[in-house]
C-alpha cells in the first residue's frame, strides 16, 4: 500500500496553499481524500502524510519508537540551543522531559495564582477607555511577563526591564516565516545582514539569561524558591548530575518560545470567539460572578477547539505504522492536521459553532482532541497555559466591559509556527472596574 493520495498541485503551490489559506486547503483536501492524504512542502524531500482520525492518532502517539520530521532543527536550533526538548530526540530527550515535567504539574500552578493575578492586573489599568486596541498584543505582553517573572524568575528591576526589551524585540523580529527565511538566506553572506542583526540579539539575551543563572545560584533559598528555573537547578539527572549553565539556558529559551506566542494567541482566539457570541460571554460572566469555574474550563476547551493554535504536530516513523486502512511505512513523515481533527462532525455535531455547553458534562476524547498535540512529547506547559488562561480571563471579564471593534470574525494567518488571528483582534474596553479580590481559580 502506498502513502495516502496528494492534491494535484505542484509542491510550490501546495506550499503557498497551506502558507496563505491553511483552514481552506485542508478542507478542501479533507472533502477530496477523507481523513487522510500527504502534502507536499517546497524544500522537503518527503511528503507530510497529514491524518485527522482519532483511531491513527492514538497509534502515532502512543508509538514510542519514532523522531521528529525534518526542519524543526534548522530554524530553531539556532535559537533554542543543542539541549532544546523541542530538538533532543530519544534518550536525551526523555531524561530531560522527565525532569522538567514536576514543575509543569497541575498542583503546582495554584503557586503561581498571585504573581499572575498581579501581571494581568497591572496590563488591564494600562488599557485605553473607548479607544480600539489590538488584545493580541496586550496578551503577548502578558503572556511574556509571566514568562520572565514565573517560570525564569526574574525579580523586578534593570534585569528584568532589559530582558522584557530586548526580548519582545527578538521575539517580533523572528516571528513571521519571511523574517526567518530572509536571516536564513543571508545568512552566509557575512556583513550586517539580519542574520548578524539576529545574532548581536541573542547574544545580548544570553548574557542577560546567564546573569539570572548565576544570579540565582547565590541565592540562599534556591531550594525553597518556586520560580521554573530554580526548580530546574536543583533537580537531578538519574545519575545525580545537575544541569549545566548551557543547558538552563536552552531550557529557558526553549519555554519562552513555546510558551509566549501560543497562549497569547489562544487567548486572543478566545476573546474574538466570546466577543461574538453573546450568550456565551453572558453564561460565562454569570458563572465567574457566581464562583464558578466550569463553564471558563469549557469555553477554554471549545476555543483550543475550534482555533488550534498549532496547526500539527509531526513524526517521523522509524517502523511501520498501521492503523484505520493505513499501511505506512518506516521513514515517512506524518502528523495529524490537528484543526480537522477538532472539526469532524462525528465527534463534534455542528462542528464550526462555537458551543461551550458541548464540554460542561464531558470532556473531550483523548485523541480527539489535540492542541497540546500527544505521547512522549505532548505539550509540557498544558496545565500551565490552561491555568493562565483561566487567570487572564477571569480577570479581563470581571473587571472590564468589552467589545469587539469590529462584528467580523477574525481572519487566520500563519505567525511563526501559529494559527494567529490576523488582525490581532481589536476590541474596545467601555468600561472598567477597579481590581477586587477574585475568586482563586482551581489549579
Ligand atoms: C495554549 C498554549 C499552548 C499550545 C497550544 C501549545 C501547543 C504545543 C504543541 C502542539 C506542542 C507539540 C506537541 C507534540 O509534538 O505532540 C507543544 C510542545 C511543547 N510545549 Fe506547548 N503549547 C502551549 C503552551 C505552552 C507553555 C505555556 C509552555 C511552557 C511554559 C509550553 C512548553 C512546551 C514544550 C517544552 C514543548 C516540547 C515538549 C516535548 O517535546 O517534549 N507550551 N506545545
Amino acid at each position: 500500500m502506498g502513502l495516502p493520495p496528494e492534491p494535484r498541485r505542484s509542491a510550490l503551490m501546495q506550499t503557498l496553499r497551506w502558507s496563505f489559506r491553511p483552514l481552506a486547503f485542508m478542507q478542501e483536501c479533507r472533502e477530496r481524500y477523507g481523513d487522510s492524504f500527504s502534502v507536499r512542502f517546497v524544500g522537503f524531500e518527503r511528503p507530510m502524510v497529514m491524518i485527522s482520525d482519532p483511531a491513527a492518532i492514538k497509534a502515532l502517539y502512543t508509538e514510542r519508537d519514532i523522531g521528529l520530521p525534518p526542519g524543526r532543527n534548522l530554524i530553531l536550533e539556532p535559537i533554542l540551543g543543542p539541549k532544546s526538548l523541542l530538538i533532543l530526540e530519544g534518550a536525551e530527550h526523555l531524561s530531560r522531559r522527565r525532569l522538567m515535567l514536576p514543575p509543569f504539574h497541575g498542583e503546582r500552578m495554584r503557586s503561581y495564582e498571585p504573581a499572575l493575578g498581579e501581571i494581568v492586573g497591572a496590563e488591564i489599568d494600562s488599557w485605553p477607555l473607548q479607544r480600539e486596541f489590538p488584545i493580541h498584543s496586550r496578551m503577548q505582553a502578558i503572556t511574556l511577563e509571566a514568562i520572565l517573572r514565573v517560570v525564569f524568575g526574574v525579580s523586578e528591576g534593570p534585569r528584568l526591564e532589559r530582558l522584557r526589551g530586548m526580548l519582545t524585540q527578538l521575539l517580533s523580529e523572528t516571528s513571521s516565516l519571511r523574517a526567518q527565511l530572509v536571516a536564513l538566506a543571508t545568512r552566509r553572506f557575512g556583513g550586517r545582514g539580519p542574520w548578524e542583526r539576529f545574532e548581536a540579539q541573542l547574544r545580548e539575551v544570553d548574557e542577560l539569561l546567564y546573569a539570572e543563572i548565576a544570579e540565582h545560584r547565590t541565592r540562599p533559598d534556591l531550594e525553597e524558591r518556586t520560580d521554573i528555573l530554580s526548580l530546574l537547578m536543583v533537580a537531578r539527572f538519574e545519575d545525580g548530575e545537575a544541569m549545566g549553565d548551557s543547558e538552563l539556558r536552552d531550557h529557558l529559551m526553549t519555554l519562552l518560545l513555546a510558551g509566549h506566542e501560543t497562549t497569547a494567541t489562544a487567548l486572543a482566539w478566545t476573546f474574538d470567539l466570546l466577543l461574538r457570541h453573546p450568550a456565551a460571554l453572558a453564561r460565562l460572566r454569570e458563572s465567574l460572578a457566581a464562583g464558578e469555574d466550569d463553564y471558563l474550563r469549557a469555553t477554554i476547551t471549545e476555543s483550543l477547539r475550534l482555533r488550534p493554535v498549532v496547526p500539527l504536530a509531526g513524526r517521523r516513523l522509524h517502523r511501520e505504522l498501521v492503523a484505520d486502512g493505513l499501511r505506512l511505512p518506516p521513514g515517512t513523515d506524518v502528523t495529524p492536521a490537528i484543526w480537522l481533527t477538532h472539526t469532524r462532525a462525528d465527534l463534534y455535531p455542528e462542528p464550526f459553532s462555537f458551543r461551550p455547553e458541548r464540554f460542561l458534562e464531558e470532556g473531550p476524547e483523548t485523541y480527539g482532541w489535540i492542541p497540546f498535540g500527544g505521547g512522549m512529547r505532548r505539550c509540557l506547559g498544558a496545565s500551565f497555559a490552561e491555568f493562565e488562561m483561566r487567570i487572564v480571563l477571569r480577570e479581563v471579564l470581571t473587571r472590564c466591559q468589552l467589545r469587539k471593534a469590529s462584528p467580523a470574525a477574525e481572519r487566520t494567518s500563519r505567525r511563526n509556527i501559529t494559527l494567529s488571528p490576523r488582525d490581532g483582534t481589536p476590541v474596545v474596553v467601555e468600561a472598567r472596574h477597579q481590581a477586587r479580590e477574585s475568586a482563586a481559580v482551581t489549579a
